[in-house]
């Protein structure tokens, strides 16, 4: 999908989390999102919409110093208890630009992080911690065209 400024963005934001939530073939564990793309792609921007749209009224801010930021997701009601079920309970945004091993991450505790099925998780550089996510993980790859134009691939 071809974004041509970042409302549209937004818009494949939506489309993205929609289809990801009502995949009824669940993984074992937490569900797991990759994003790639060179700095400056819109991993962020991406991730900001996501919270946005699932309800997350706190300001969402680039992870980069603190690694990883969890939010608690409010209670879906009506029809977004429906499109997302009550599966997911917090949100996490990890950045893993400044690990230089999947070694940090297991001292923050991710493998109780990864197994819990209440726990949405996306990651921005997530080749830097290619061996501590799990098989079933799906990714957006994120292409930057030029200054405003981005394409936007997802591997489910
Ligand atoms: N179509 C678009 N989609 C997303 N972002 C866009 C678009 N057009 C322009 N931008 C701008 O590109 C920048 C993307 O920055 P962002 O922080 O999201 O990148 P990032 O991939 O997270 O980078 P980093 O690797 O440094 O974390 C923002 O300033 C955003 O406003
Ligand atoms: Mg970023």
């Amino acid at each position: 999908m071809l974004s041509k400024n970042i409302k549209e963005t937004e818009k494949i934001a939506k489309i993205f989390l929609d289809k990801l939530l009502k995949n009824k073939k669940r993984q074992k564990g937490a569900l797991i999102v990759g994003l790639s793309g060179d700095l400056g792609a819109g991993k962020t921007a991406f991730t900001k919409f996501v919270a946005k749209h699932l309800g997350i009224k706190d300001r969402v801010f680039s992870p980069t110093y603190v690694i990883m930021k969890k939010y608690s997701l409010p209670l879906p009601r009506g029809s977004a208890r429906r499109a997302r079920g009550s599966e997911y309970k917090f949100f996490f945004h990890v950045d893993a630009y400044r690990l230089e091993s999947e070694k940090e991450l297991l001292n923050l505790g991710w493998q109780e992080i990864i197994n819990n099925e209440e726990h949405l998780i996306f990651i921005e550089w997530p080749e830097n911690i290619s061996k501590a996510l799990p098989s079933h993980s799906k990714f957006v790859f994120i292409k930057h065209k030029n200054d405003k134009q981005r394409d936007f691939k997802f591997k489910p």
